[in-house]
């Protein structure tokens, strides 16, 4: 029988970022064809496909609602579209921090909530954001400017999120922990993004400074919770998780916490891992396609 994975892409990055080359030709050798398609093409139909893989869609943030509406449409999306609603408004957060998982303290300020600013540096971004897009870094003489940024943010009709900035970003930067069909695959660091970098000619992303990691232990123990309390929390095995990335970051204290879990479109870093992270996605699609 053959068997077809879609990659999900949107308009302006039809075929991803180039990152997934590997991973098709990884699937090509375990007998899974793939094509991209973008998941708002009026000309798609993705009722009937085996398996549709959320790849490079980053550019629903202006239209959340739109998206989730087609995630819902689509039976045999990876990841389910209950899992991409919940993961794509970072008010996830507070949900890890409830089931006791450290994360980068965080304040979610709704409309008219007043924030408490942090001593030191603060970021300041959108709830409902990727690719770095409306994030930025105030000093603490900067308070003005941050309210400003908040105050368009809220205008923008976005929730939005306070936190202390974490300086060993700008040293170590932050490390993703990659997980297939829930187990662990590999990982990768990159670099500071709220330093004035320049976003790619699609407009959508920041360019990133990725590099290959070996994350220390407590890195692997943190991500590996996460991994068991979104399982918990959606009562689902982690094998159902097709493929999830863990933002892993030293705190100002020492210890690590979460910066972003992601479950919806995350770069996956094939490129920085190399063939073995490949296979070791397309091994998992093909349990994914039974
Ligand atoms: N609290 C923070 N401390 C240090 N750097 C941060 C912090 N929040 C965000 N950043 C920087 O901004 C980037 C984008 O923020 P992030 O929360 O990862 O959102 P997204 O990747 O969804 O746009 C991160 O990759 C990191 O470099
Ligand atoms: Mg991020």
């Amino acid at each position: 029988m053959s068997r077809t994975a879609i990659l999900v892409g949107c308009a302006r990055l039809p075929e991803g970022d180039g990152d997934e080359a590997g991973a098709q030709l990884a699937l090509a050798d375990v007998g899974v064809g793939t094509r991209w398609a973008v998941w708002d093409d009026p000309g798609e139909d993705f009722t009937d496909a085996d398996l549709v893989i959320l790849r490079a869609t980053w550019d629903y943030s202006a239209r959340r609602d739109a998206f989730l509406d087609w995630c819902a449409s689509v039976a045999a999306l990876r990841n389910a579209a209950d899992v991409v609603r919940w993961n794509t408004d970072k008010a996830y957060l507070l949900d890890l921090a409830g089931a006791g998982i450290p994360i980068v303290p965080t304040q979610l300020l709704g409309p008219g909530d007043a924030p408490d600013w942090p001593d030191g540096d603060v970021v300041v971004k959108p709830s409902v954001g990727a690719g770095s897009r409306g994030a930025a870094r105030f000093g603490t003489a900067q308070r003005a400017e941050a309210t400003a940024h908040l105050s368009s943010l809220r205008e923008a009709g976005h929730s939005v999120l306070l936190q202390p900035y974490q300086h060993d970003v700008d040293r170590e930067g932050e490390t993703a922990l990659v997980f297939f069909g829930g187990g662990y695959s590999h990982a990768f660091t990159k670099g500071a993004m709220l330093t004035g970098a320049q976003y790619d000619e699609s407009g959508l992303f920041v360019t990133e400074k990725l590099g290959l990691a070996e994350p220390e232990a407590a890195y692997r123990a943190l991500a590996e919770d996460v991994l068991d309390a979104t399982a918990a929390r959606f009562g689902i095995g982690r094998s159902e998780l097709l493929y999830a990335r863990v933002d892993v970051v030293r705190t100002d204290g020492g210890t690590p916490a979460i910066l972003e879990l992601e479950l919806a479109e995350p770069s996956l870093g094939f490129r920085q891992a190399g063939p073995g992270s490949a296979a070791r996605f397309a091994s998992a699609v093909r349990r994914e396609l039974g």
